[in-house]
């Protein structure tokens, strides 16, 4: 079933990040949707165990940094490590949103967001959030999209 979902269902990949308490940390996000115009609210699917899932709650804001074609290494080593073990930012070029989220310089747009609700769902958590602020980086740069448990 799994894999027929990841044939069917086509994703653009992000790099969600937050910070609390002096911890900043970031995690690759394919599960990423913008689900209101008005507001402008958009869902993020984090599974629990996710050390960004703490942080998210702790501070009740969050980036979502999208990633341009060329960035598949950025995806990877944001998706295979966790901030339990590493800091993800001592070797990434970040600079602070207005509420703090970690945005990433090499990033093709970002936008911050407050959050407004969260639900179990499965063995996902959806944190909803309305969007704050953000910006279009790199308008000359092409979305990475994840499909067929690949990158295009
Ligand atoms: C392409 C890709 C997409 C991913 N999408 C999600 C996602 O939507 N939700 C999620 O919880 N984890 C997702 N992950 C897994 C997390 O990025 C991974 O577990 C990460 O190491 C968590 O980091 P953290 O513990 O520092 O938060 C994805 C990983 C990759 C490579």
């Amino acid at each position: 079933m799994q894999n027929l979902i990841a044939k069917a269902i086509t994703h653009g990949v992000y790099i969600i990040t937050a910070q609390a308490s002096g911890k900043k940390n970031g995690m690759t996000a394919a599960w990423v949707s913008q689900v209101s115009f008005n507001p402008p609210l958009i869902m993020v699917a984090i599974a629990p165990a996710r050390f960004t899932h703490g942080l998210i709650k702790a501070s009740g804001f969050f980036a979502i940094n999208t990633l341009s074609e060329d960035q598949v290494e950025l995806a990877k080593y944001f998706g295979t490590h966790s901030g339990k073990d590493v800091d993800k930012f001592s070797t990434i070029p970040y600079i602070e949103a207005g509420s703090g989220s970690p945005v990433l310089k090499e990033a093709m747009a970002y936008v911050e967001c407050k959050l407004v609700n969260a639900f179990g769902a499965g063995d996902h958590t959806l944190f909803i959030g309305e969007v704050l602020e953000g910006e279009i980086l790199r308008p000359d740069k092409q979305p990475l999209i994840f499909s067929w448990n690949r990158f295009f």
